[in-house]
């Protein structure tokens, strides 16, 4: 088919999708905007930013791009695909990521909320207030057991929702919150009943009124060892999740993806991408936490290591309408990725740091999220998370075994990683 891509995005995702994609018999050229040193070893990496339309307008049409992958949500979010559509010379580039009203999936979470309410699809009880309603906003969280959630309505770099013990606190952090500790993001807030189980999350790849299950995963937030300390923006993924087995994915499918695309259908939504759907299992019946519009980080790498169908060929059936024509193949294997960090890191850490160790790595691919190149053509640290390796093992500690020494090879000052990556779901394997 010769299809060329582009993949929107620079992080350890885009390089994950990039890399399937990149074994795909029907793939033509392969582009990443702006990409990392990472995808430059399998794709032509073009200078510019997501969010300037018009420098990725310039970049389709000059490079006969037939198929455009976003990989982060903010350009979904501000309605790229929406300037795709009303431009005659893109309005028939392949495009993998919904419009701007779909995007809102993600983008506010009181629309997200309505549209499961809507849609009858499980999730915590919830209320929605904006700061002239603080005494309203009060009185439902009396109604309410602690701990008492609280959701800025709009993007806040995954910093927006705060969970907190006494109603004391809940009334000191709604304030802060509508007093624009998270600017417009907050001017709205989402109170939610708080969900206790634990945490995985679906994958799914629409047309718009049709989907195909991806392999699921599971993610680790916090920086330290036994989920302690500060969130970050993932530290590991595993996938297969053992809990998460054929009846739980039996009762996702049926009580939340199927109404999801029903929704998304209904609604008029256009949209052919990904759906990242946030799970709790609750006692063994799944709820939906948050809606995605994109793949998550660092849930792709390992979602991508298990899928041994032609993913570029899904993709293409996705945007082109016709993902009921594709049957998905899955690893039967575990996917384990660690995320290597910078010291300091999610909080303040120094870049610039020369990464040695990658040509060791073996049995393992590494993504590049936060890397650069240094003038002198040295791979160098650029980010909070700098790289991610994936195995495929046979089980979890399978993959244990082969990650972590592979890790070891590489070094970089201040290097930081989680020893834990896994260890939590070993009680749940049969
Ligand atoms: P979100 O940005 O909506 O994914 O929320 C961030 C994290 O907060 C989630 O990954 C959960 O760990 C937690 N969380 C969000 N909503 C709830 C809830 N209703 N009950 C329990 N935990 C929640
Ligand atoms: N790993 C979580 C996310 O990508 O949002």
């Amino acid at each position: 088919m010769n299809i060329n891509v582009l993949v929107l995005g620079s992080g350890g995702r885009e390089h994950a999708l990039a890399w399937k994609i990149s074994q795909s018999a029907d793939l033509g050229r392969l582009y990443c905007l702006p990409g990392n040193p990472g995808t430059a070893s399998i794709a032509t990496n073009l200078s510019g930013s997501v969010m300037d339309f018009h420098g990725i307008r310039a970049a389709v049409l000059e490079h006969g791009i037939d198929m455009v992958v976003v990989g982060p949500e903010d350009p979904l979010v501000e309605g790229l695909r929406d300037y795709f559509e009303e431009d005659p010379l893109l309005k028939n580039i392949l495009f993998i990521g919904p419009d701007r009203l779909g995007a809102s999936l993600e983008g506010s979470k009181d629309f997200a909320k309505k549209f499961m309410v809507k849609y009858g699809i499980p999730t915590a009880a919830y209320q929605s207030f904006t700061a002239d309603q603080y005494d309203s906003a009060l009185g439902f969280l009396k109604t309410l057991q602690p701990p008492y959630v609280l959701k800025a309505d709009g993007l806040a770099a995954g910093k927006g929702v705060l969970i907190v013990d006494s109603p004391d606190e809940a009334a000191a952090s709604l304030k802060e919150m509508f007093s624009g500790k998270f600017a417009d993001a907050g001017k709205t807030v989402v109170i939610e009943e708080f969900l206790s189980g634990i945490e995985a999350s679906a994958f799914v790849l629409t047309d718009g009124k049709d989907y195909m299950m991806l392999p699921q995963a599971k993610d680790y937030k916090r920086i330290g060892d036994g989920d302690e300390g500060l969130n970050t923006g993932g530290m590991g993924s595993v996938s297969p999740v053992p809990f998460y087995d054929e009846k739980f994915a039996e009762k996702v499918e049926e009580r939340i993806v199927k109404p999801t695309v029903y929704g998304i259908a209904r609604e008029g939504y256009r949209y052919s991408g990904f759906i990242f759907i946030g799970l709790m299992n609750c006692g063994g019946d799944p709820y939906v936490i948050e809606y995605n519009v994109r793949m998550g980080d660092p849930e792709t790498e390992s979602v991508m290591a298990r899928i041994d169908s032609n993913f570029l060929s899904h993709l293409v059936a996705a945007a082109r309408g016709d993902i009921s024509s594709q049957q998905i193949k899955v690893s039967s294997g575990t996917a384990l990725t660690l995320v290597a960090v910078s010291g300091g890191y999610p909080e303040s850490y120094t870049k610039g740091h020369p990464i040695g160790g990658l040509e060791d790595v073996d049995g393992a691919v590494v993504f590049h999220a936060g890397t650069a190149c240094s003038p002198e053509g040295a791979v160098i640290t650029n980010g909070g998370r700098v790289l991610a390796l994936t195995v495929l093992g046979d089980g979890i500690e399978d993959a244990r075994a082969k990650a972590y020494p592979q890790l070891e090879k590489i070094f970089y000052k201040d290097m930081g990683y989680r020893r834990d990556i896994g260890c939590d779901l070993l009680k749940y394997i049969k």
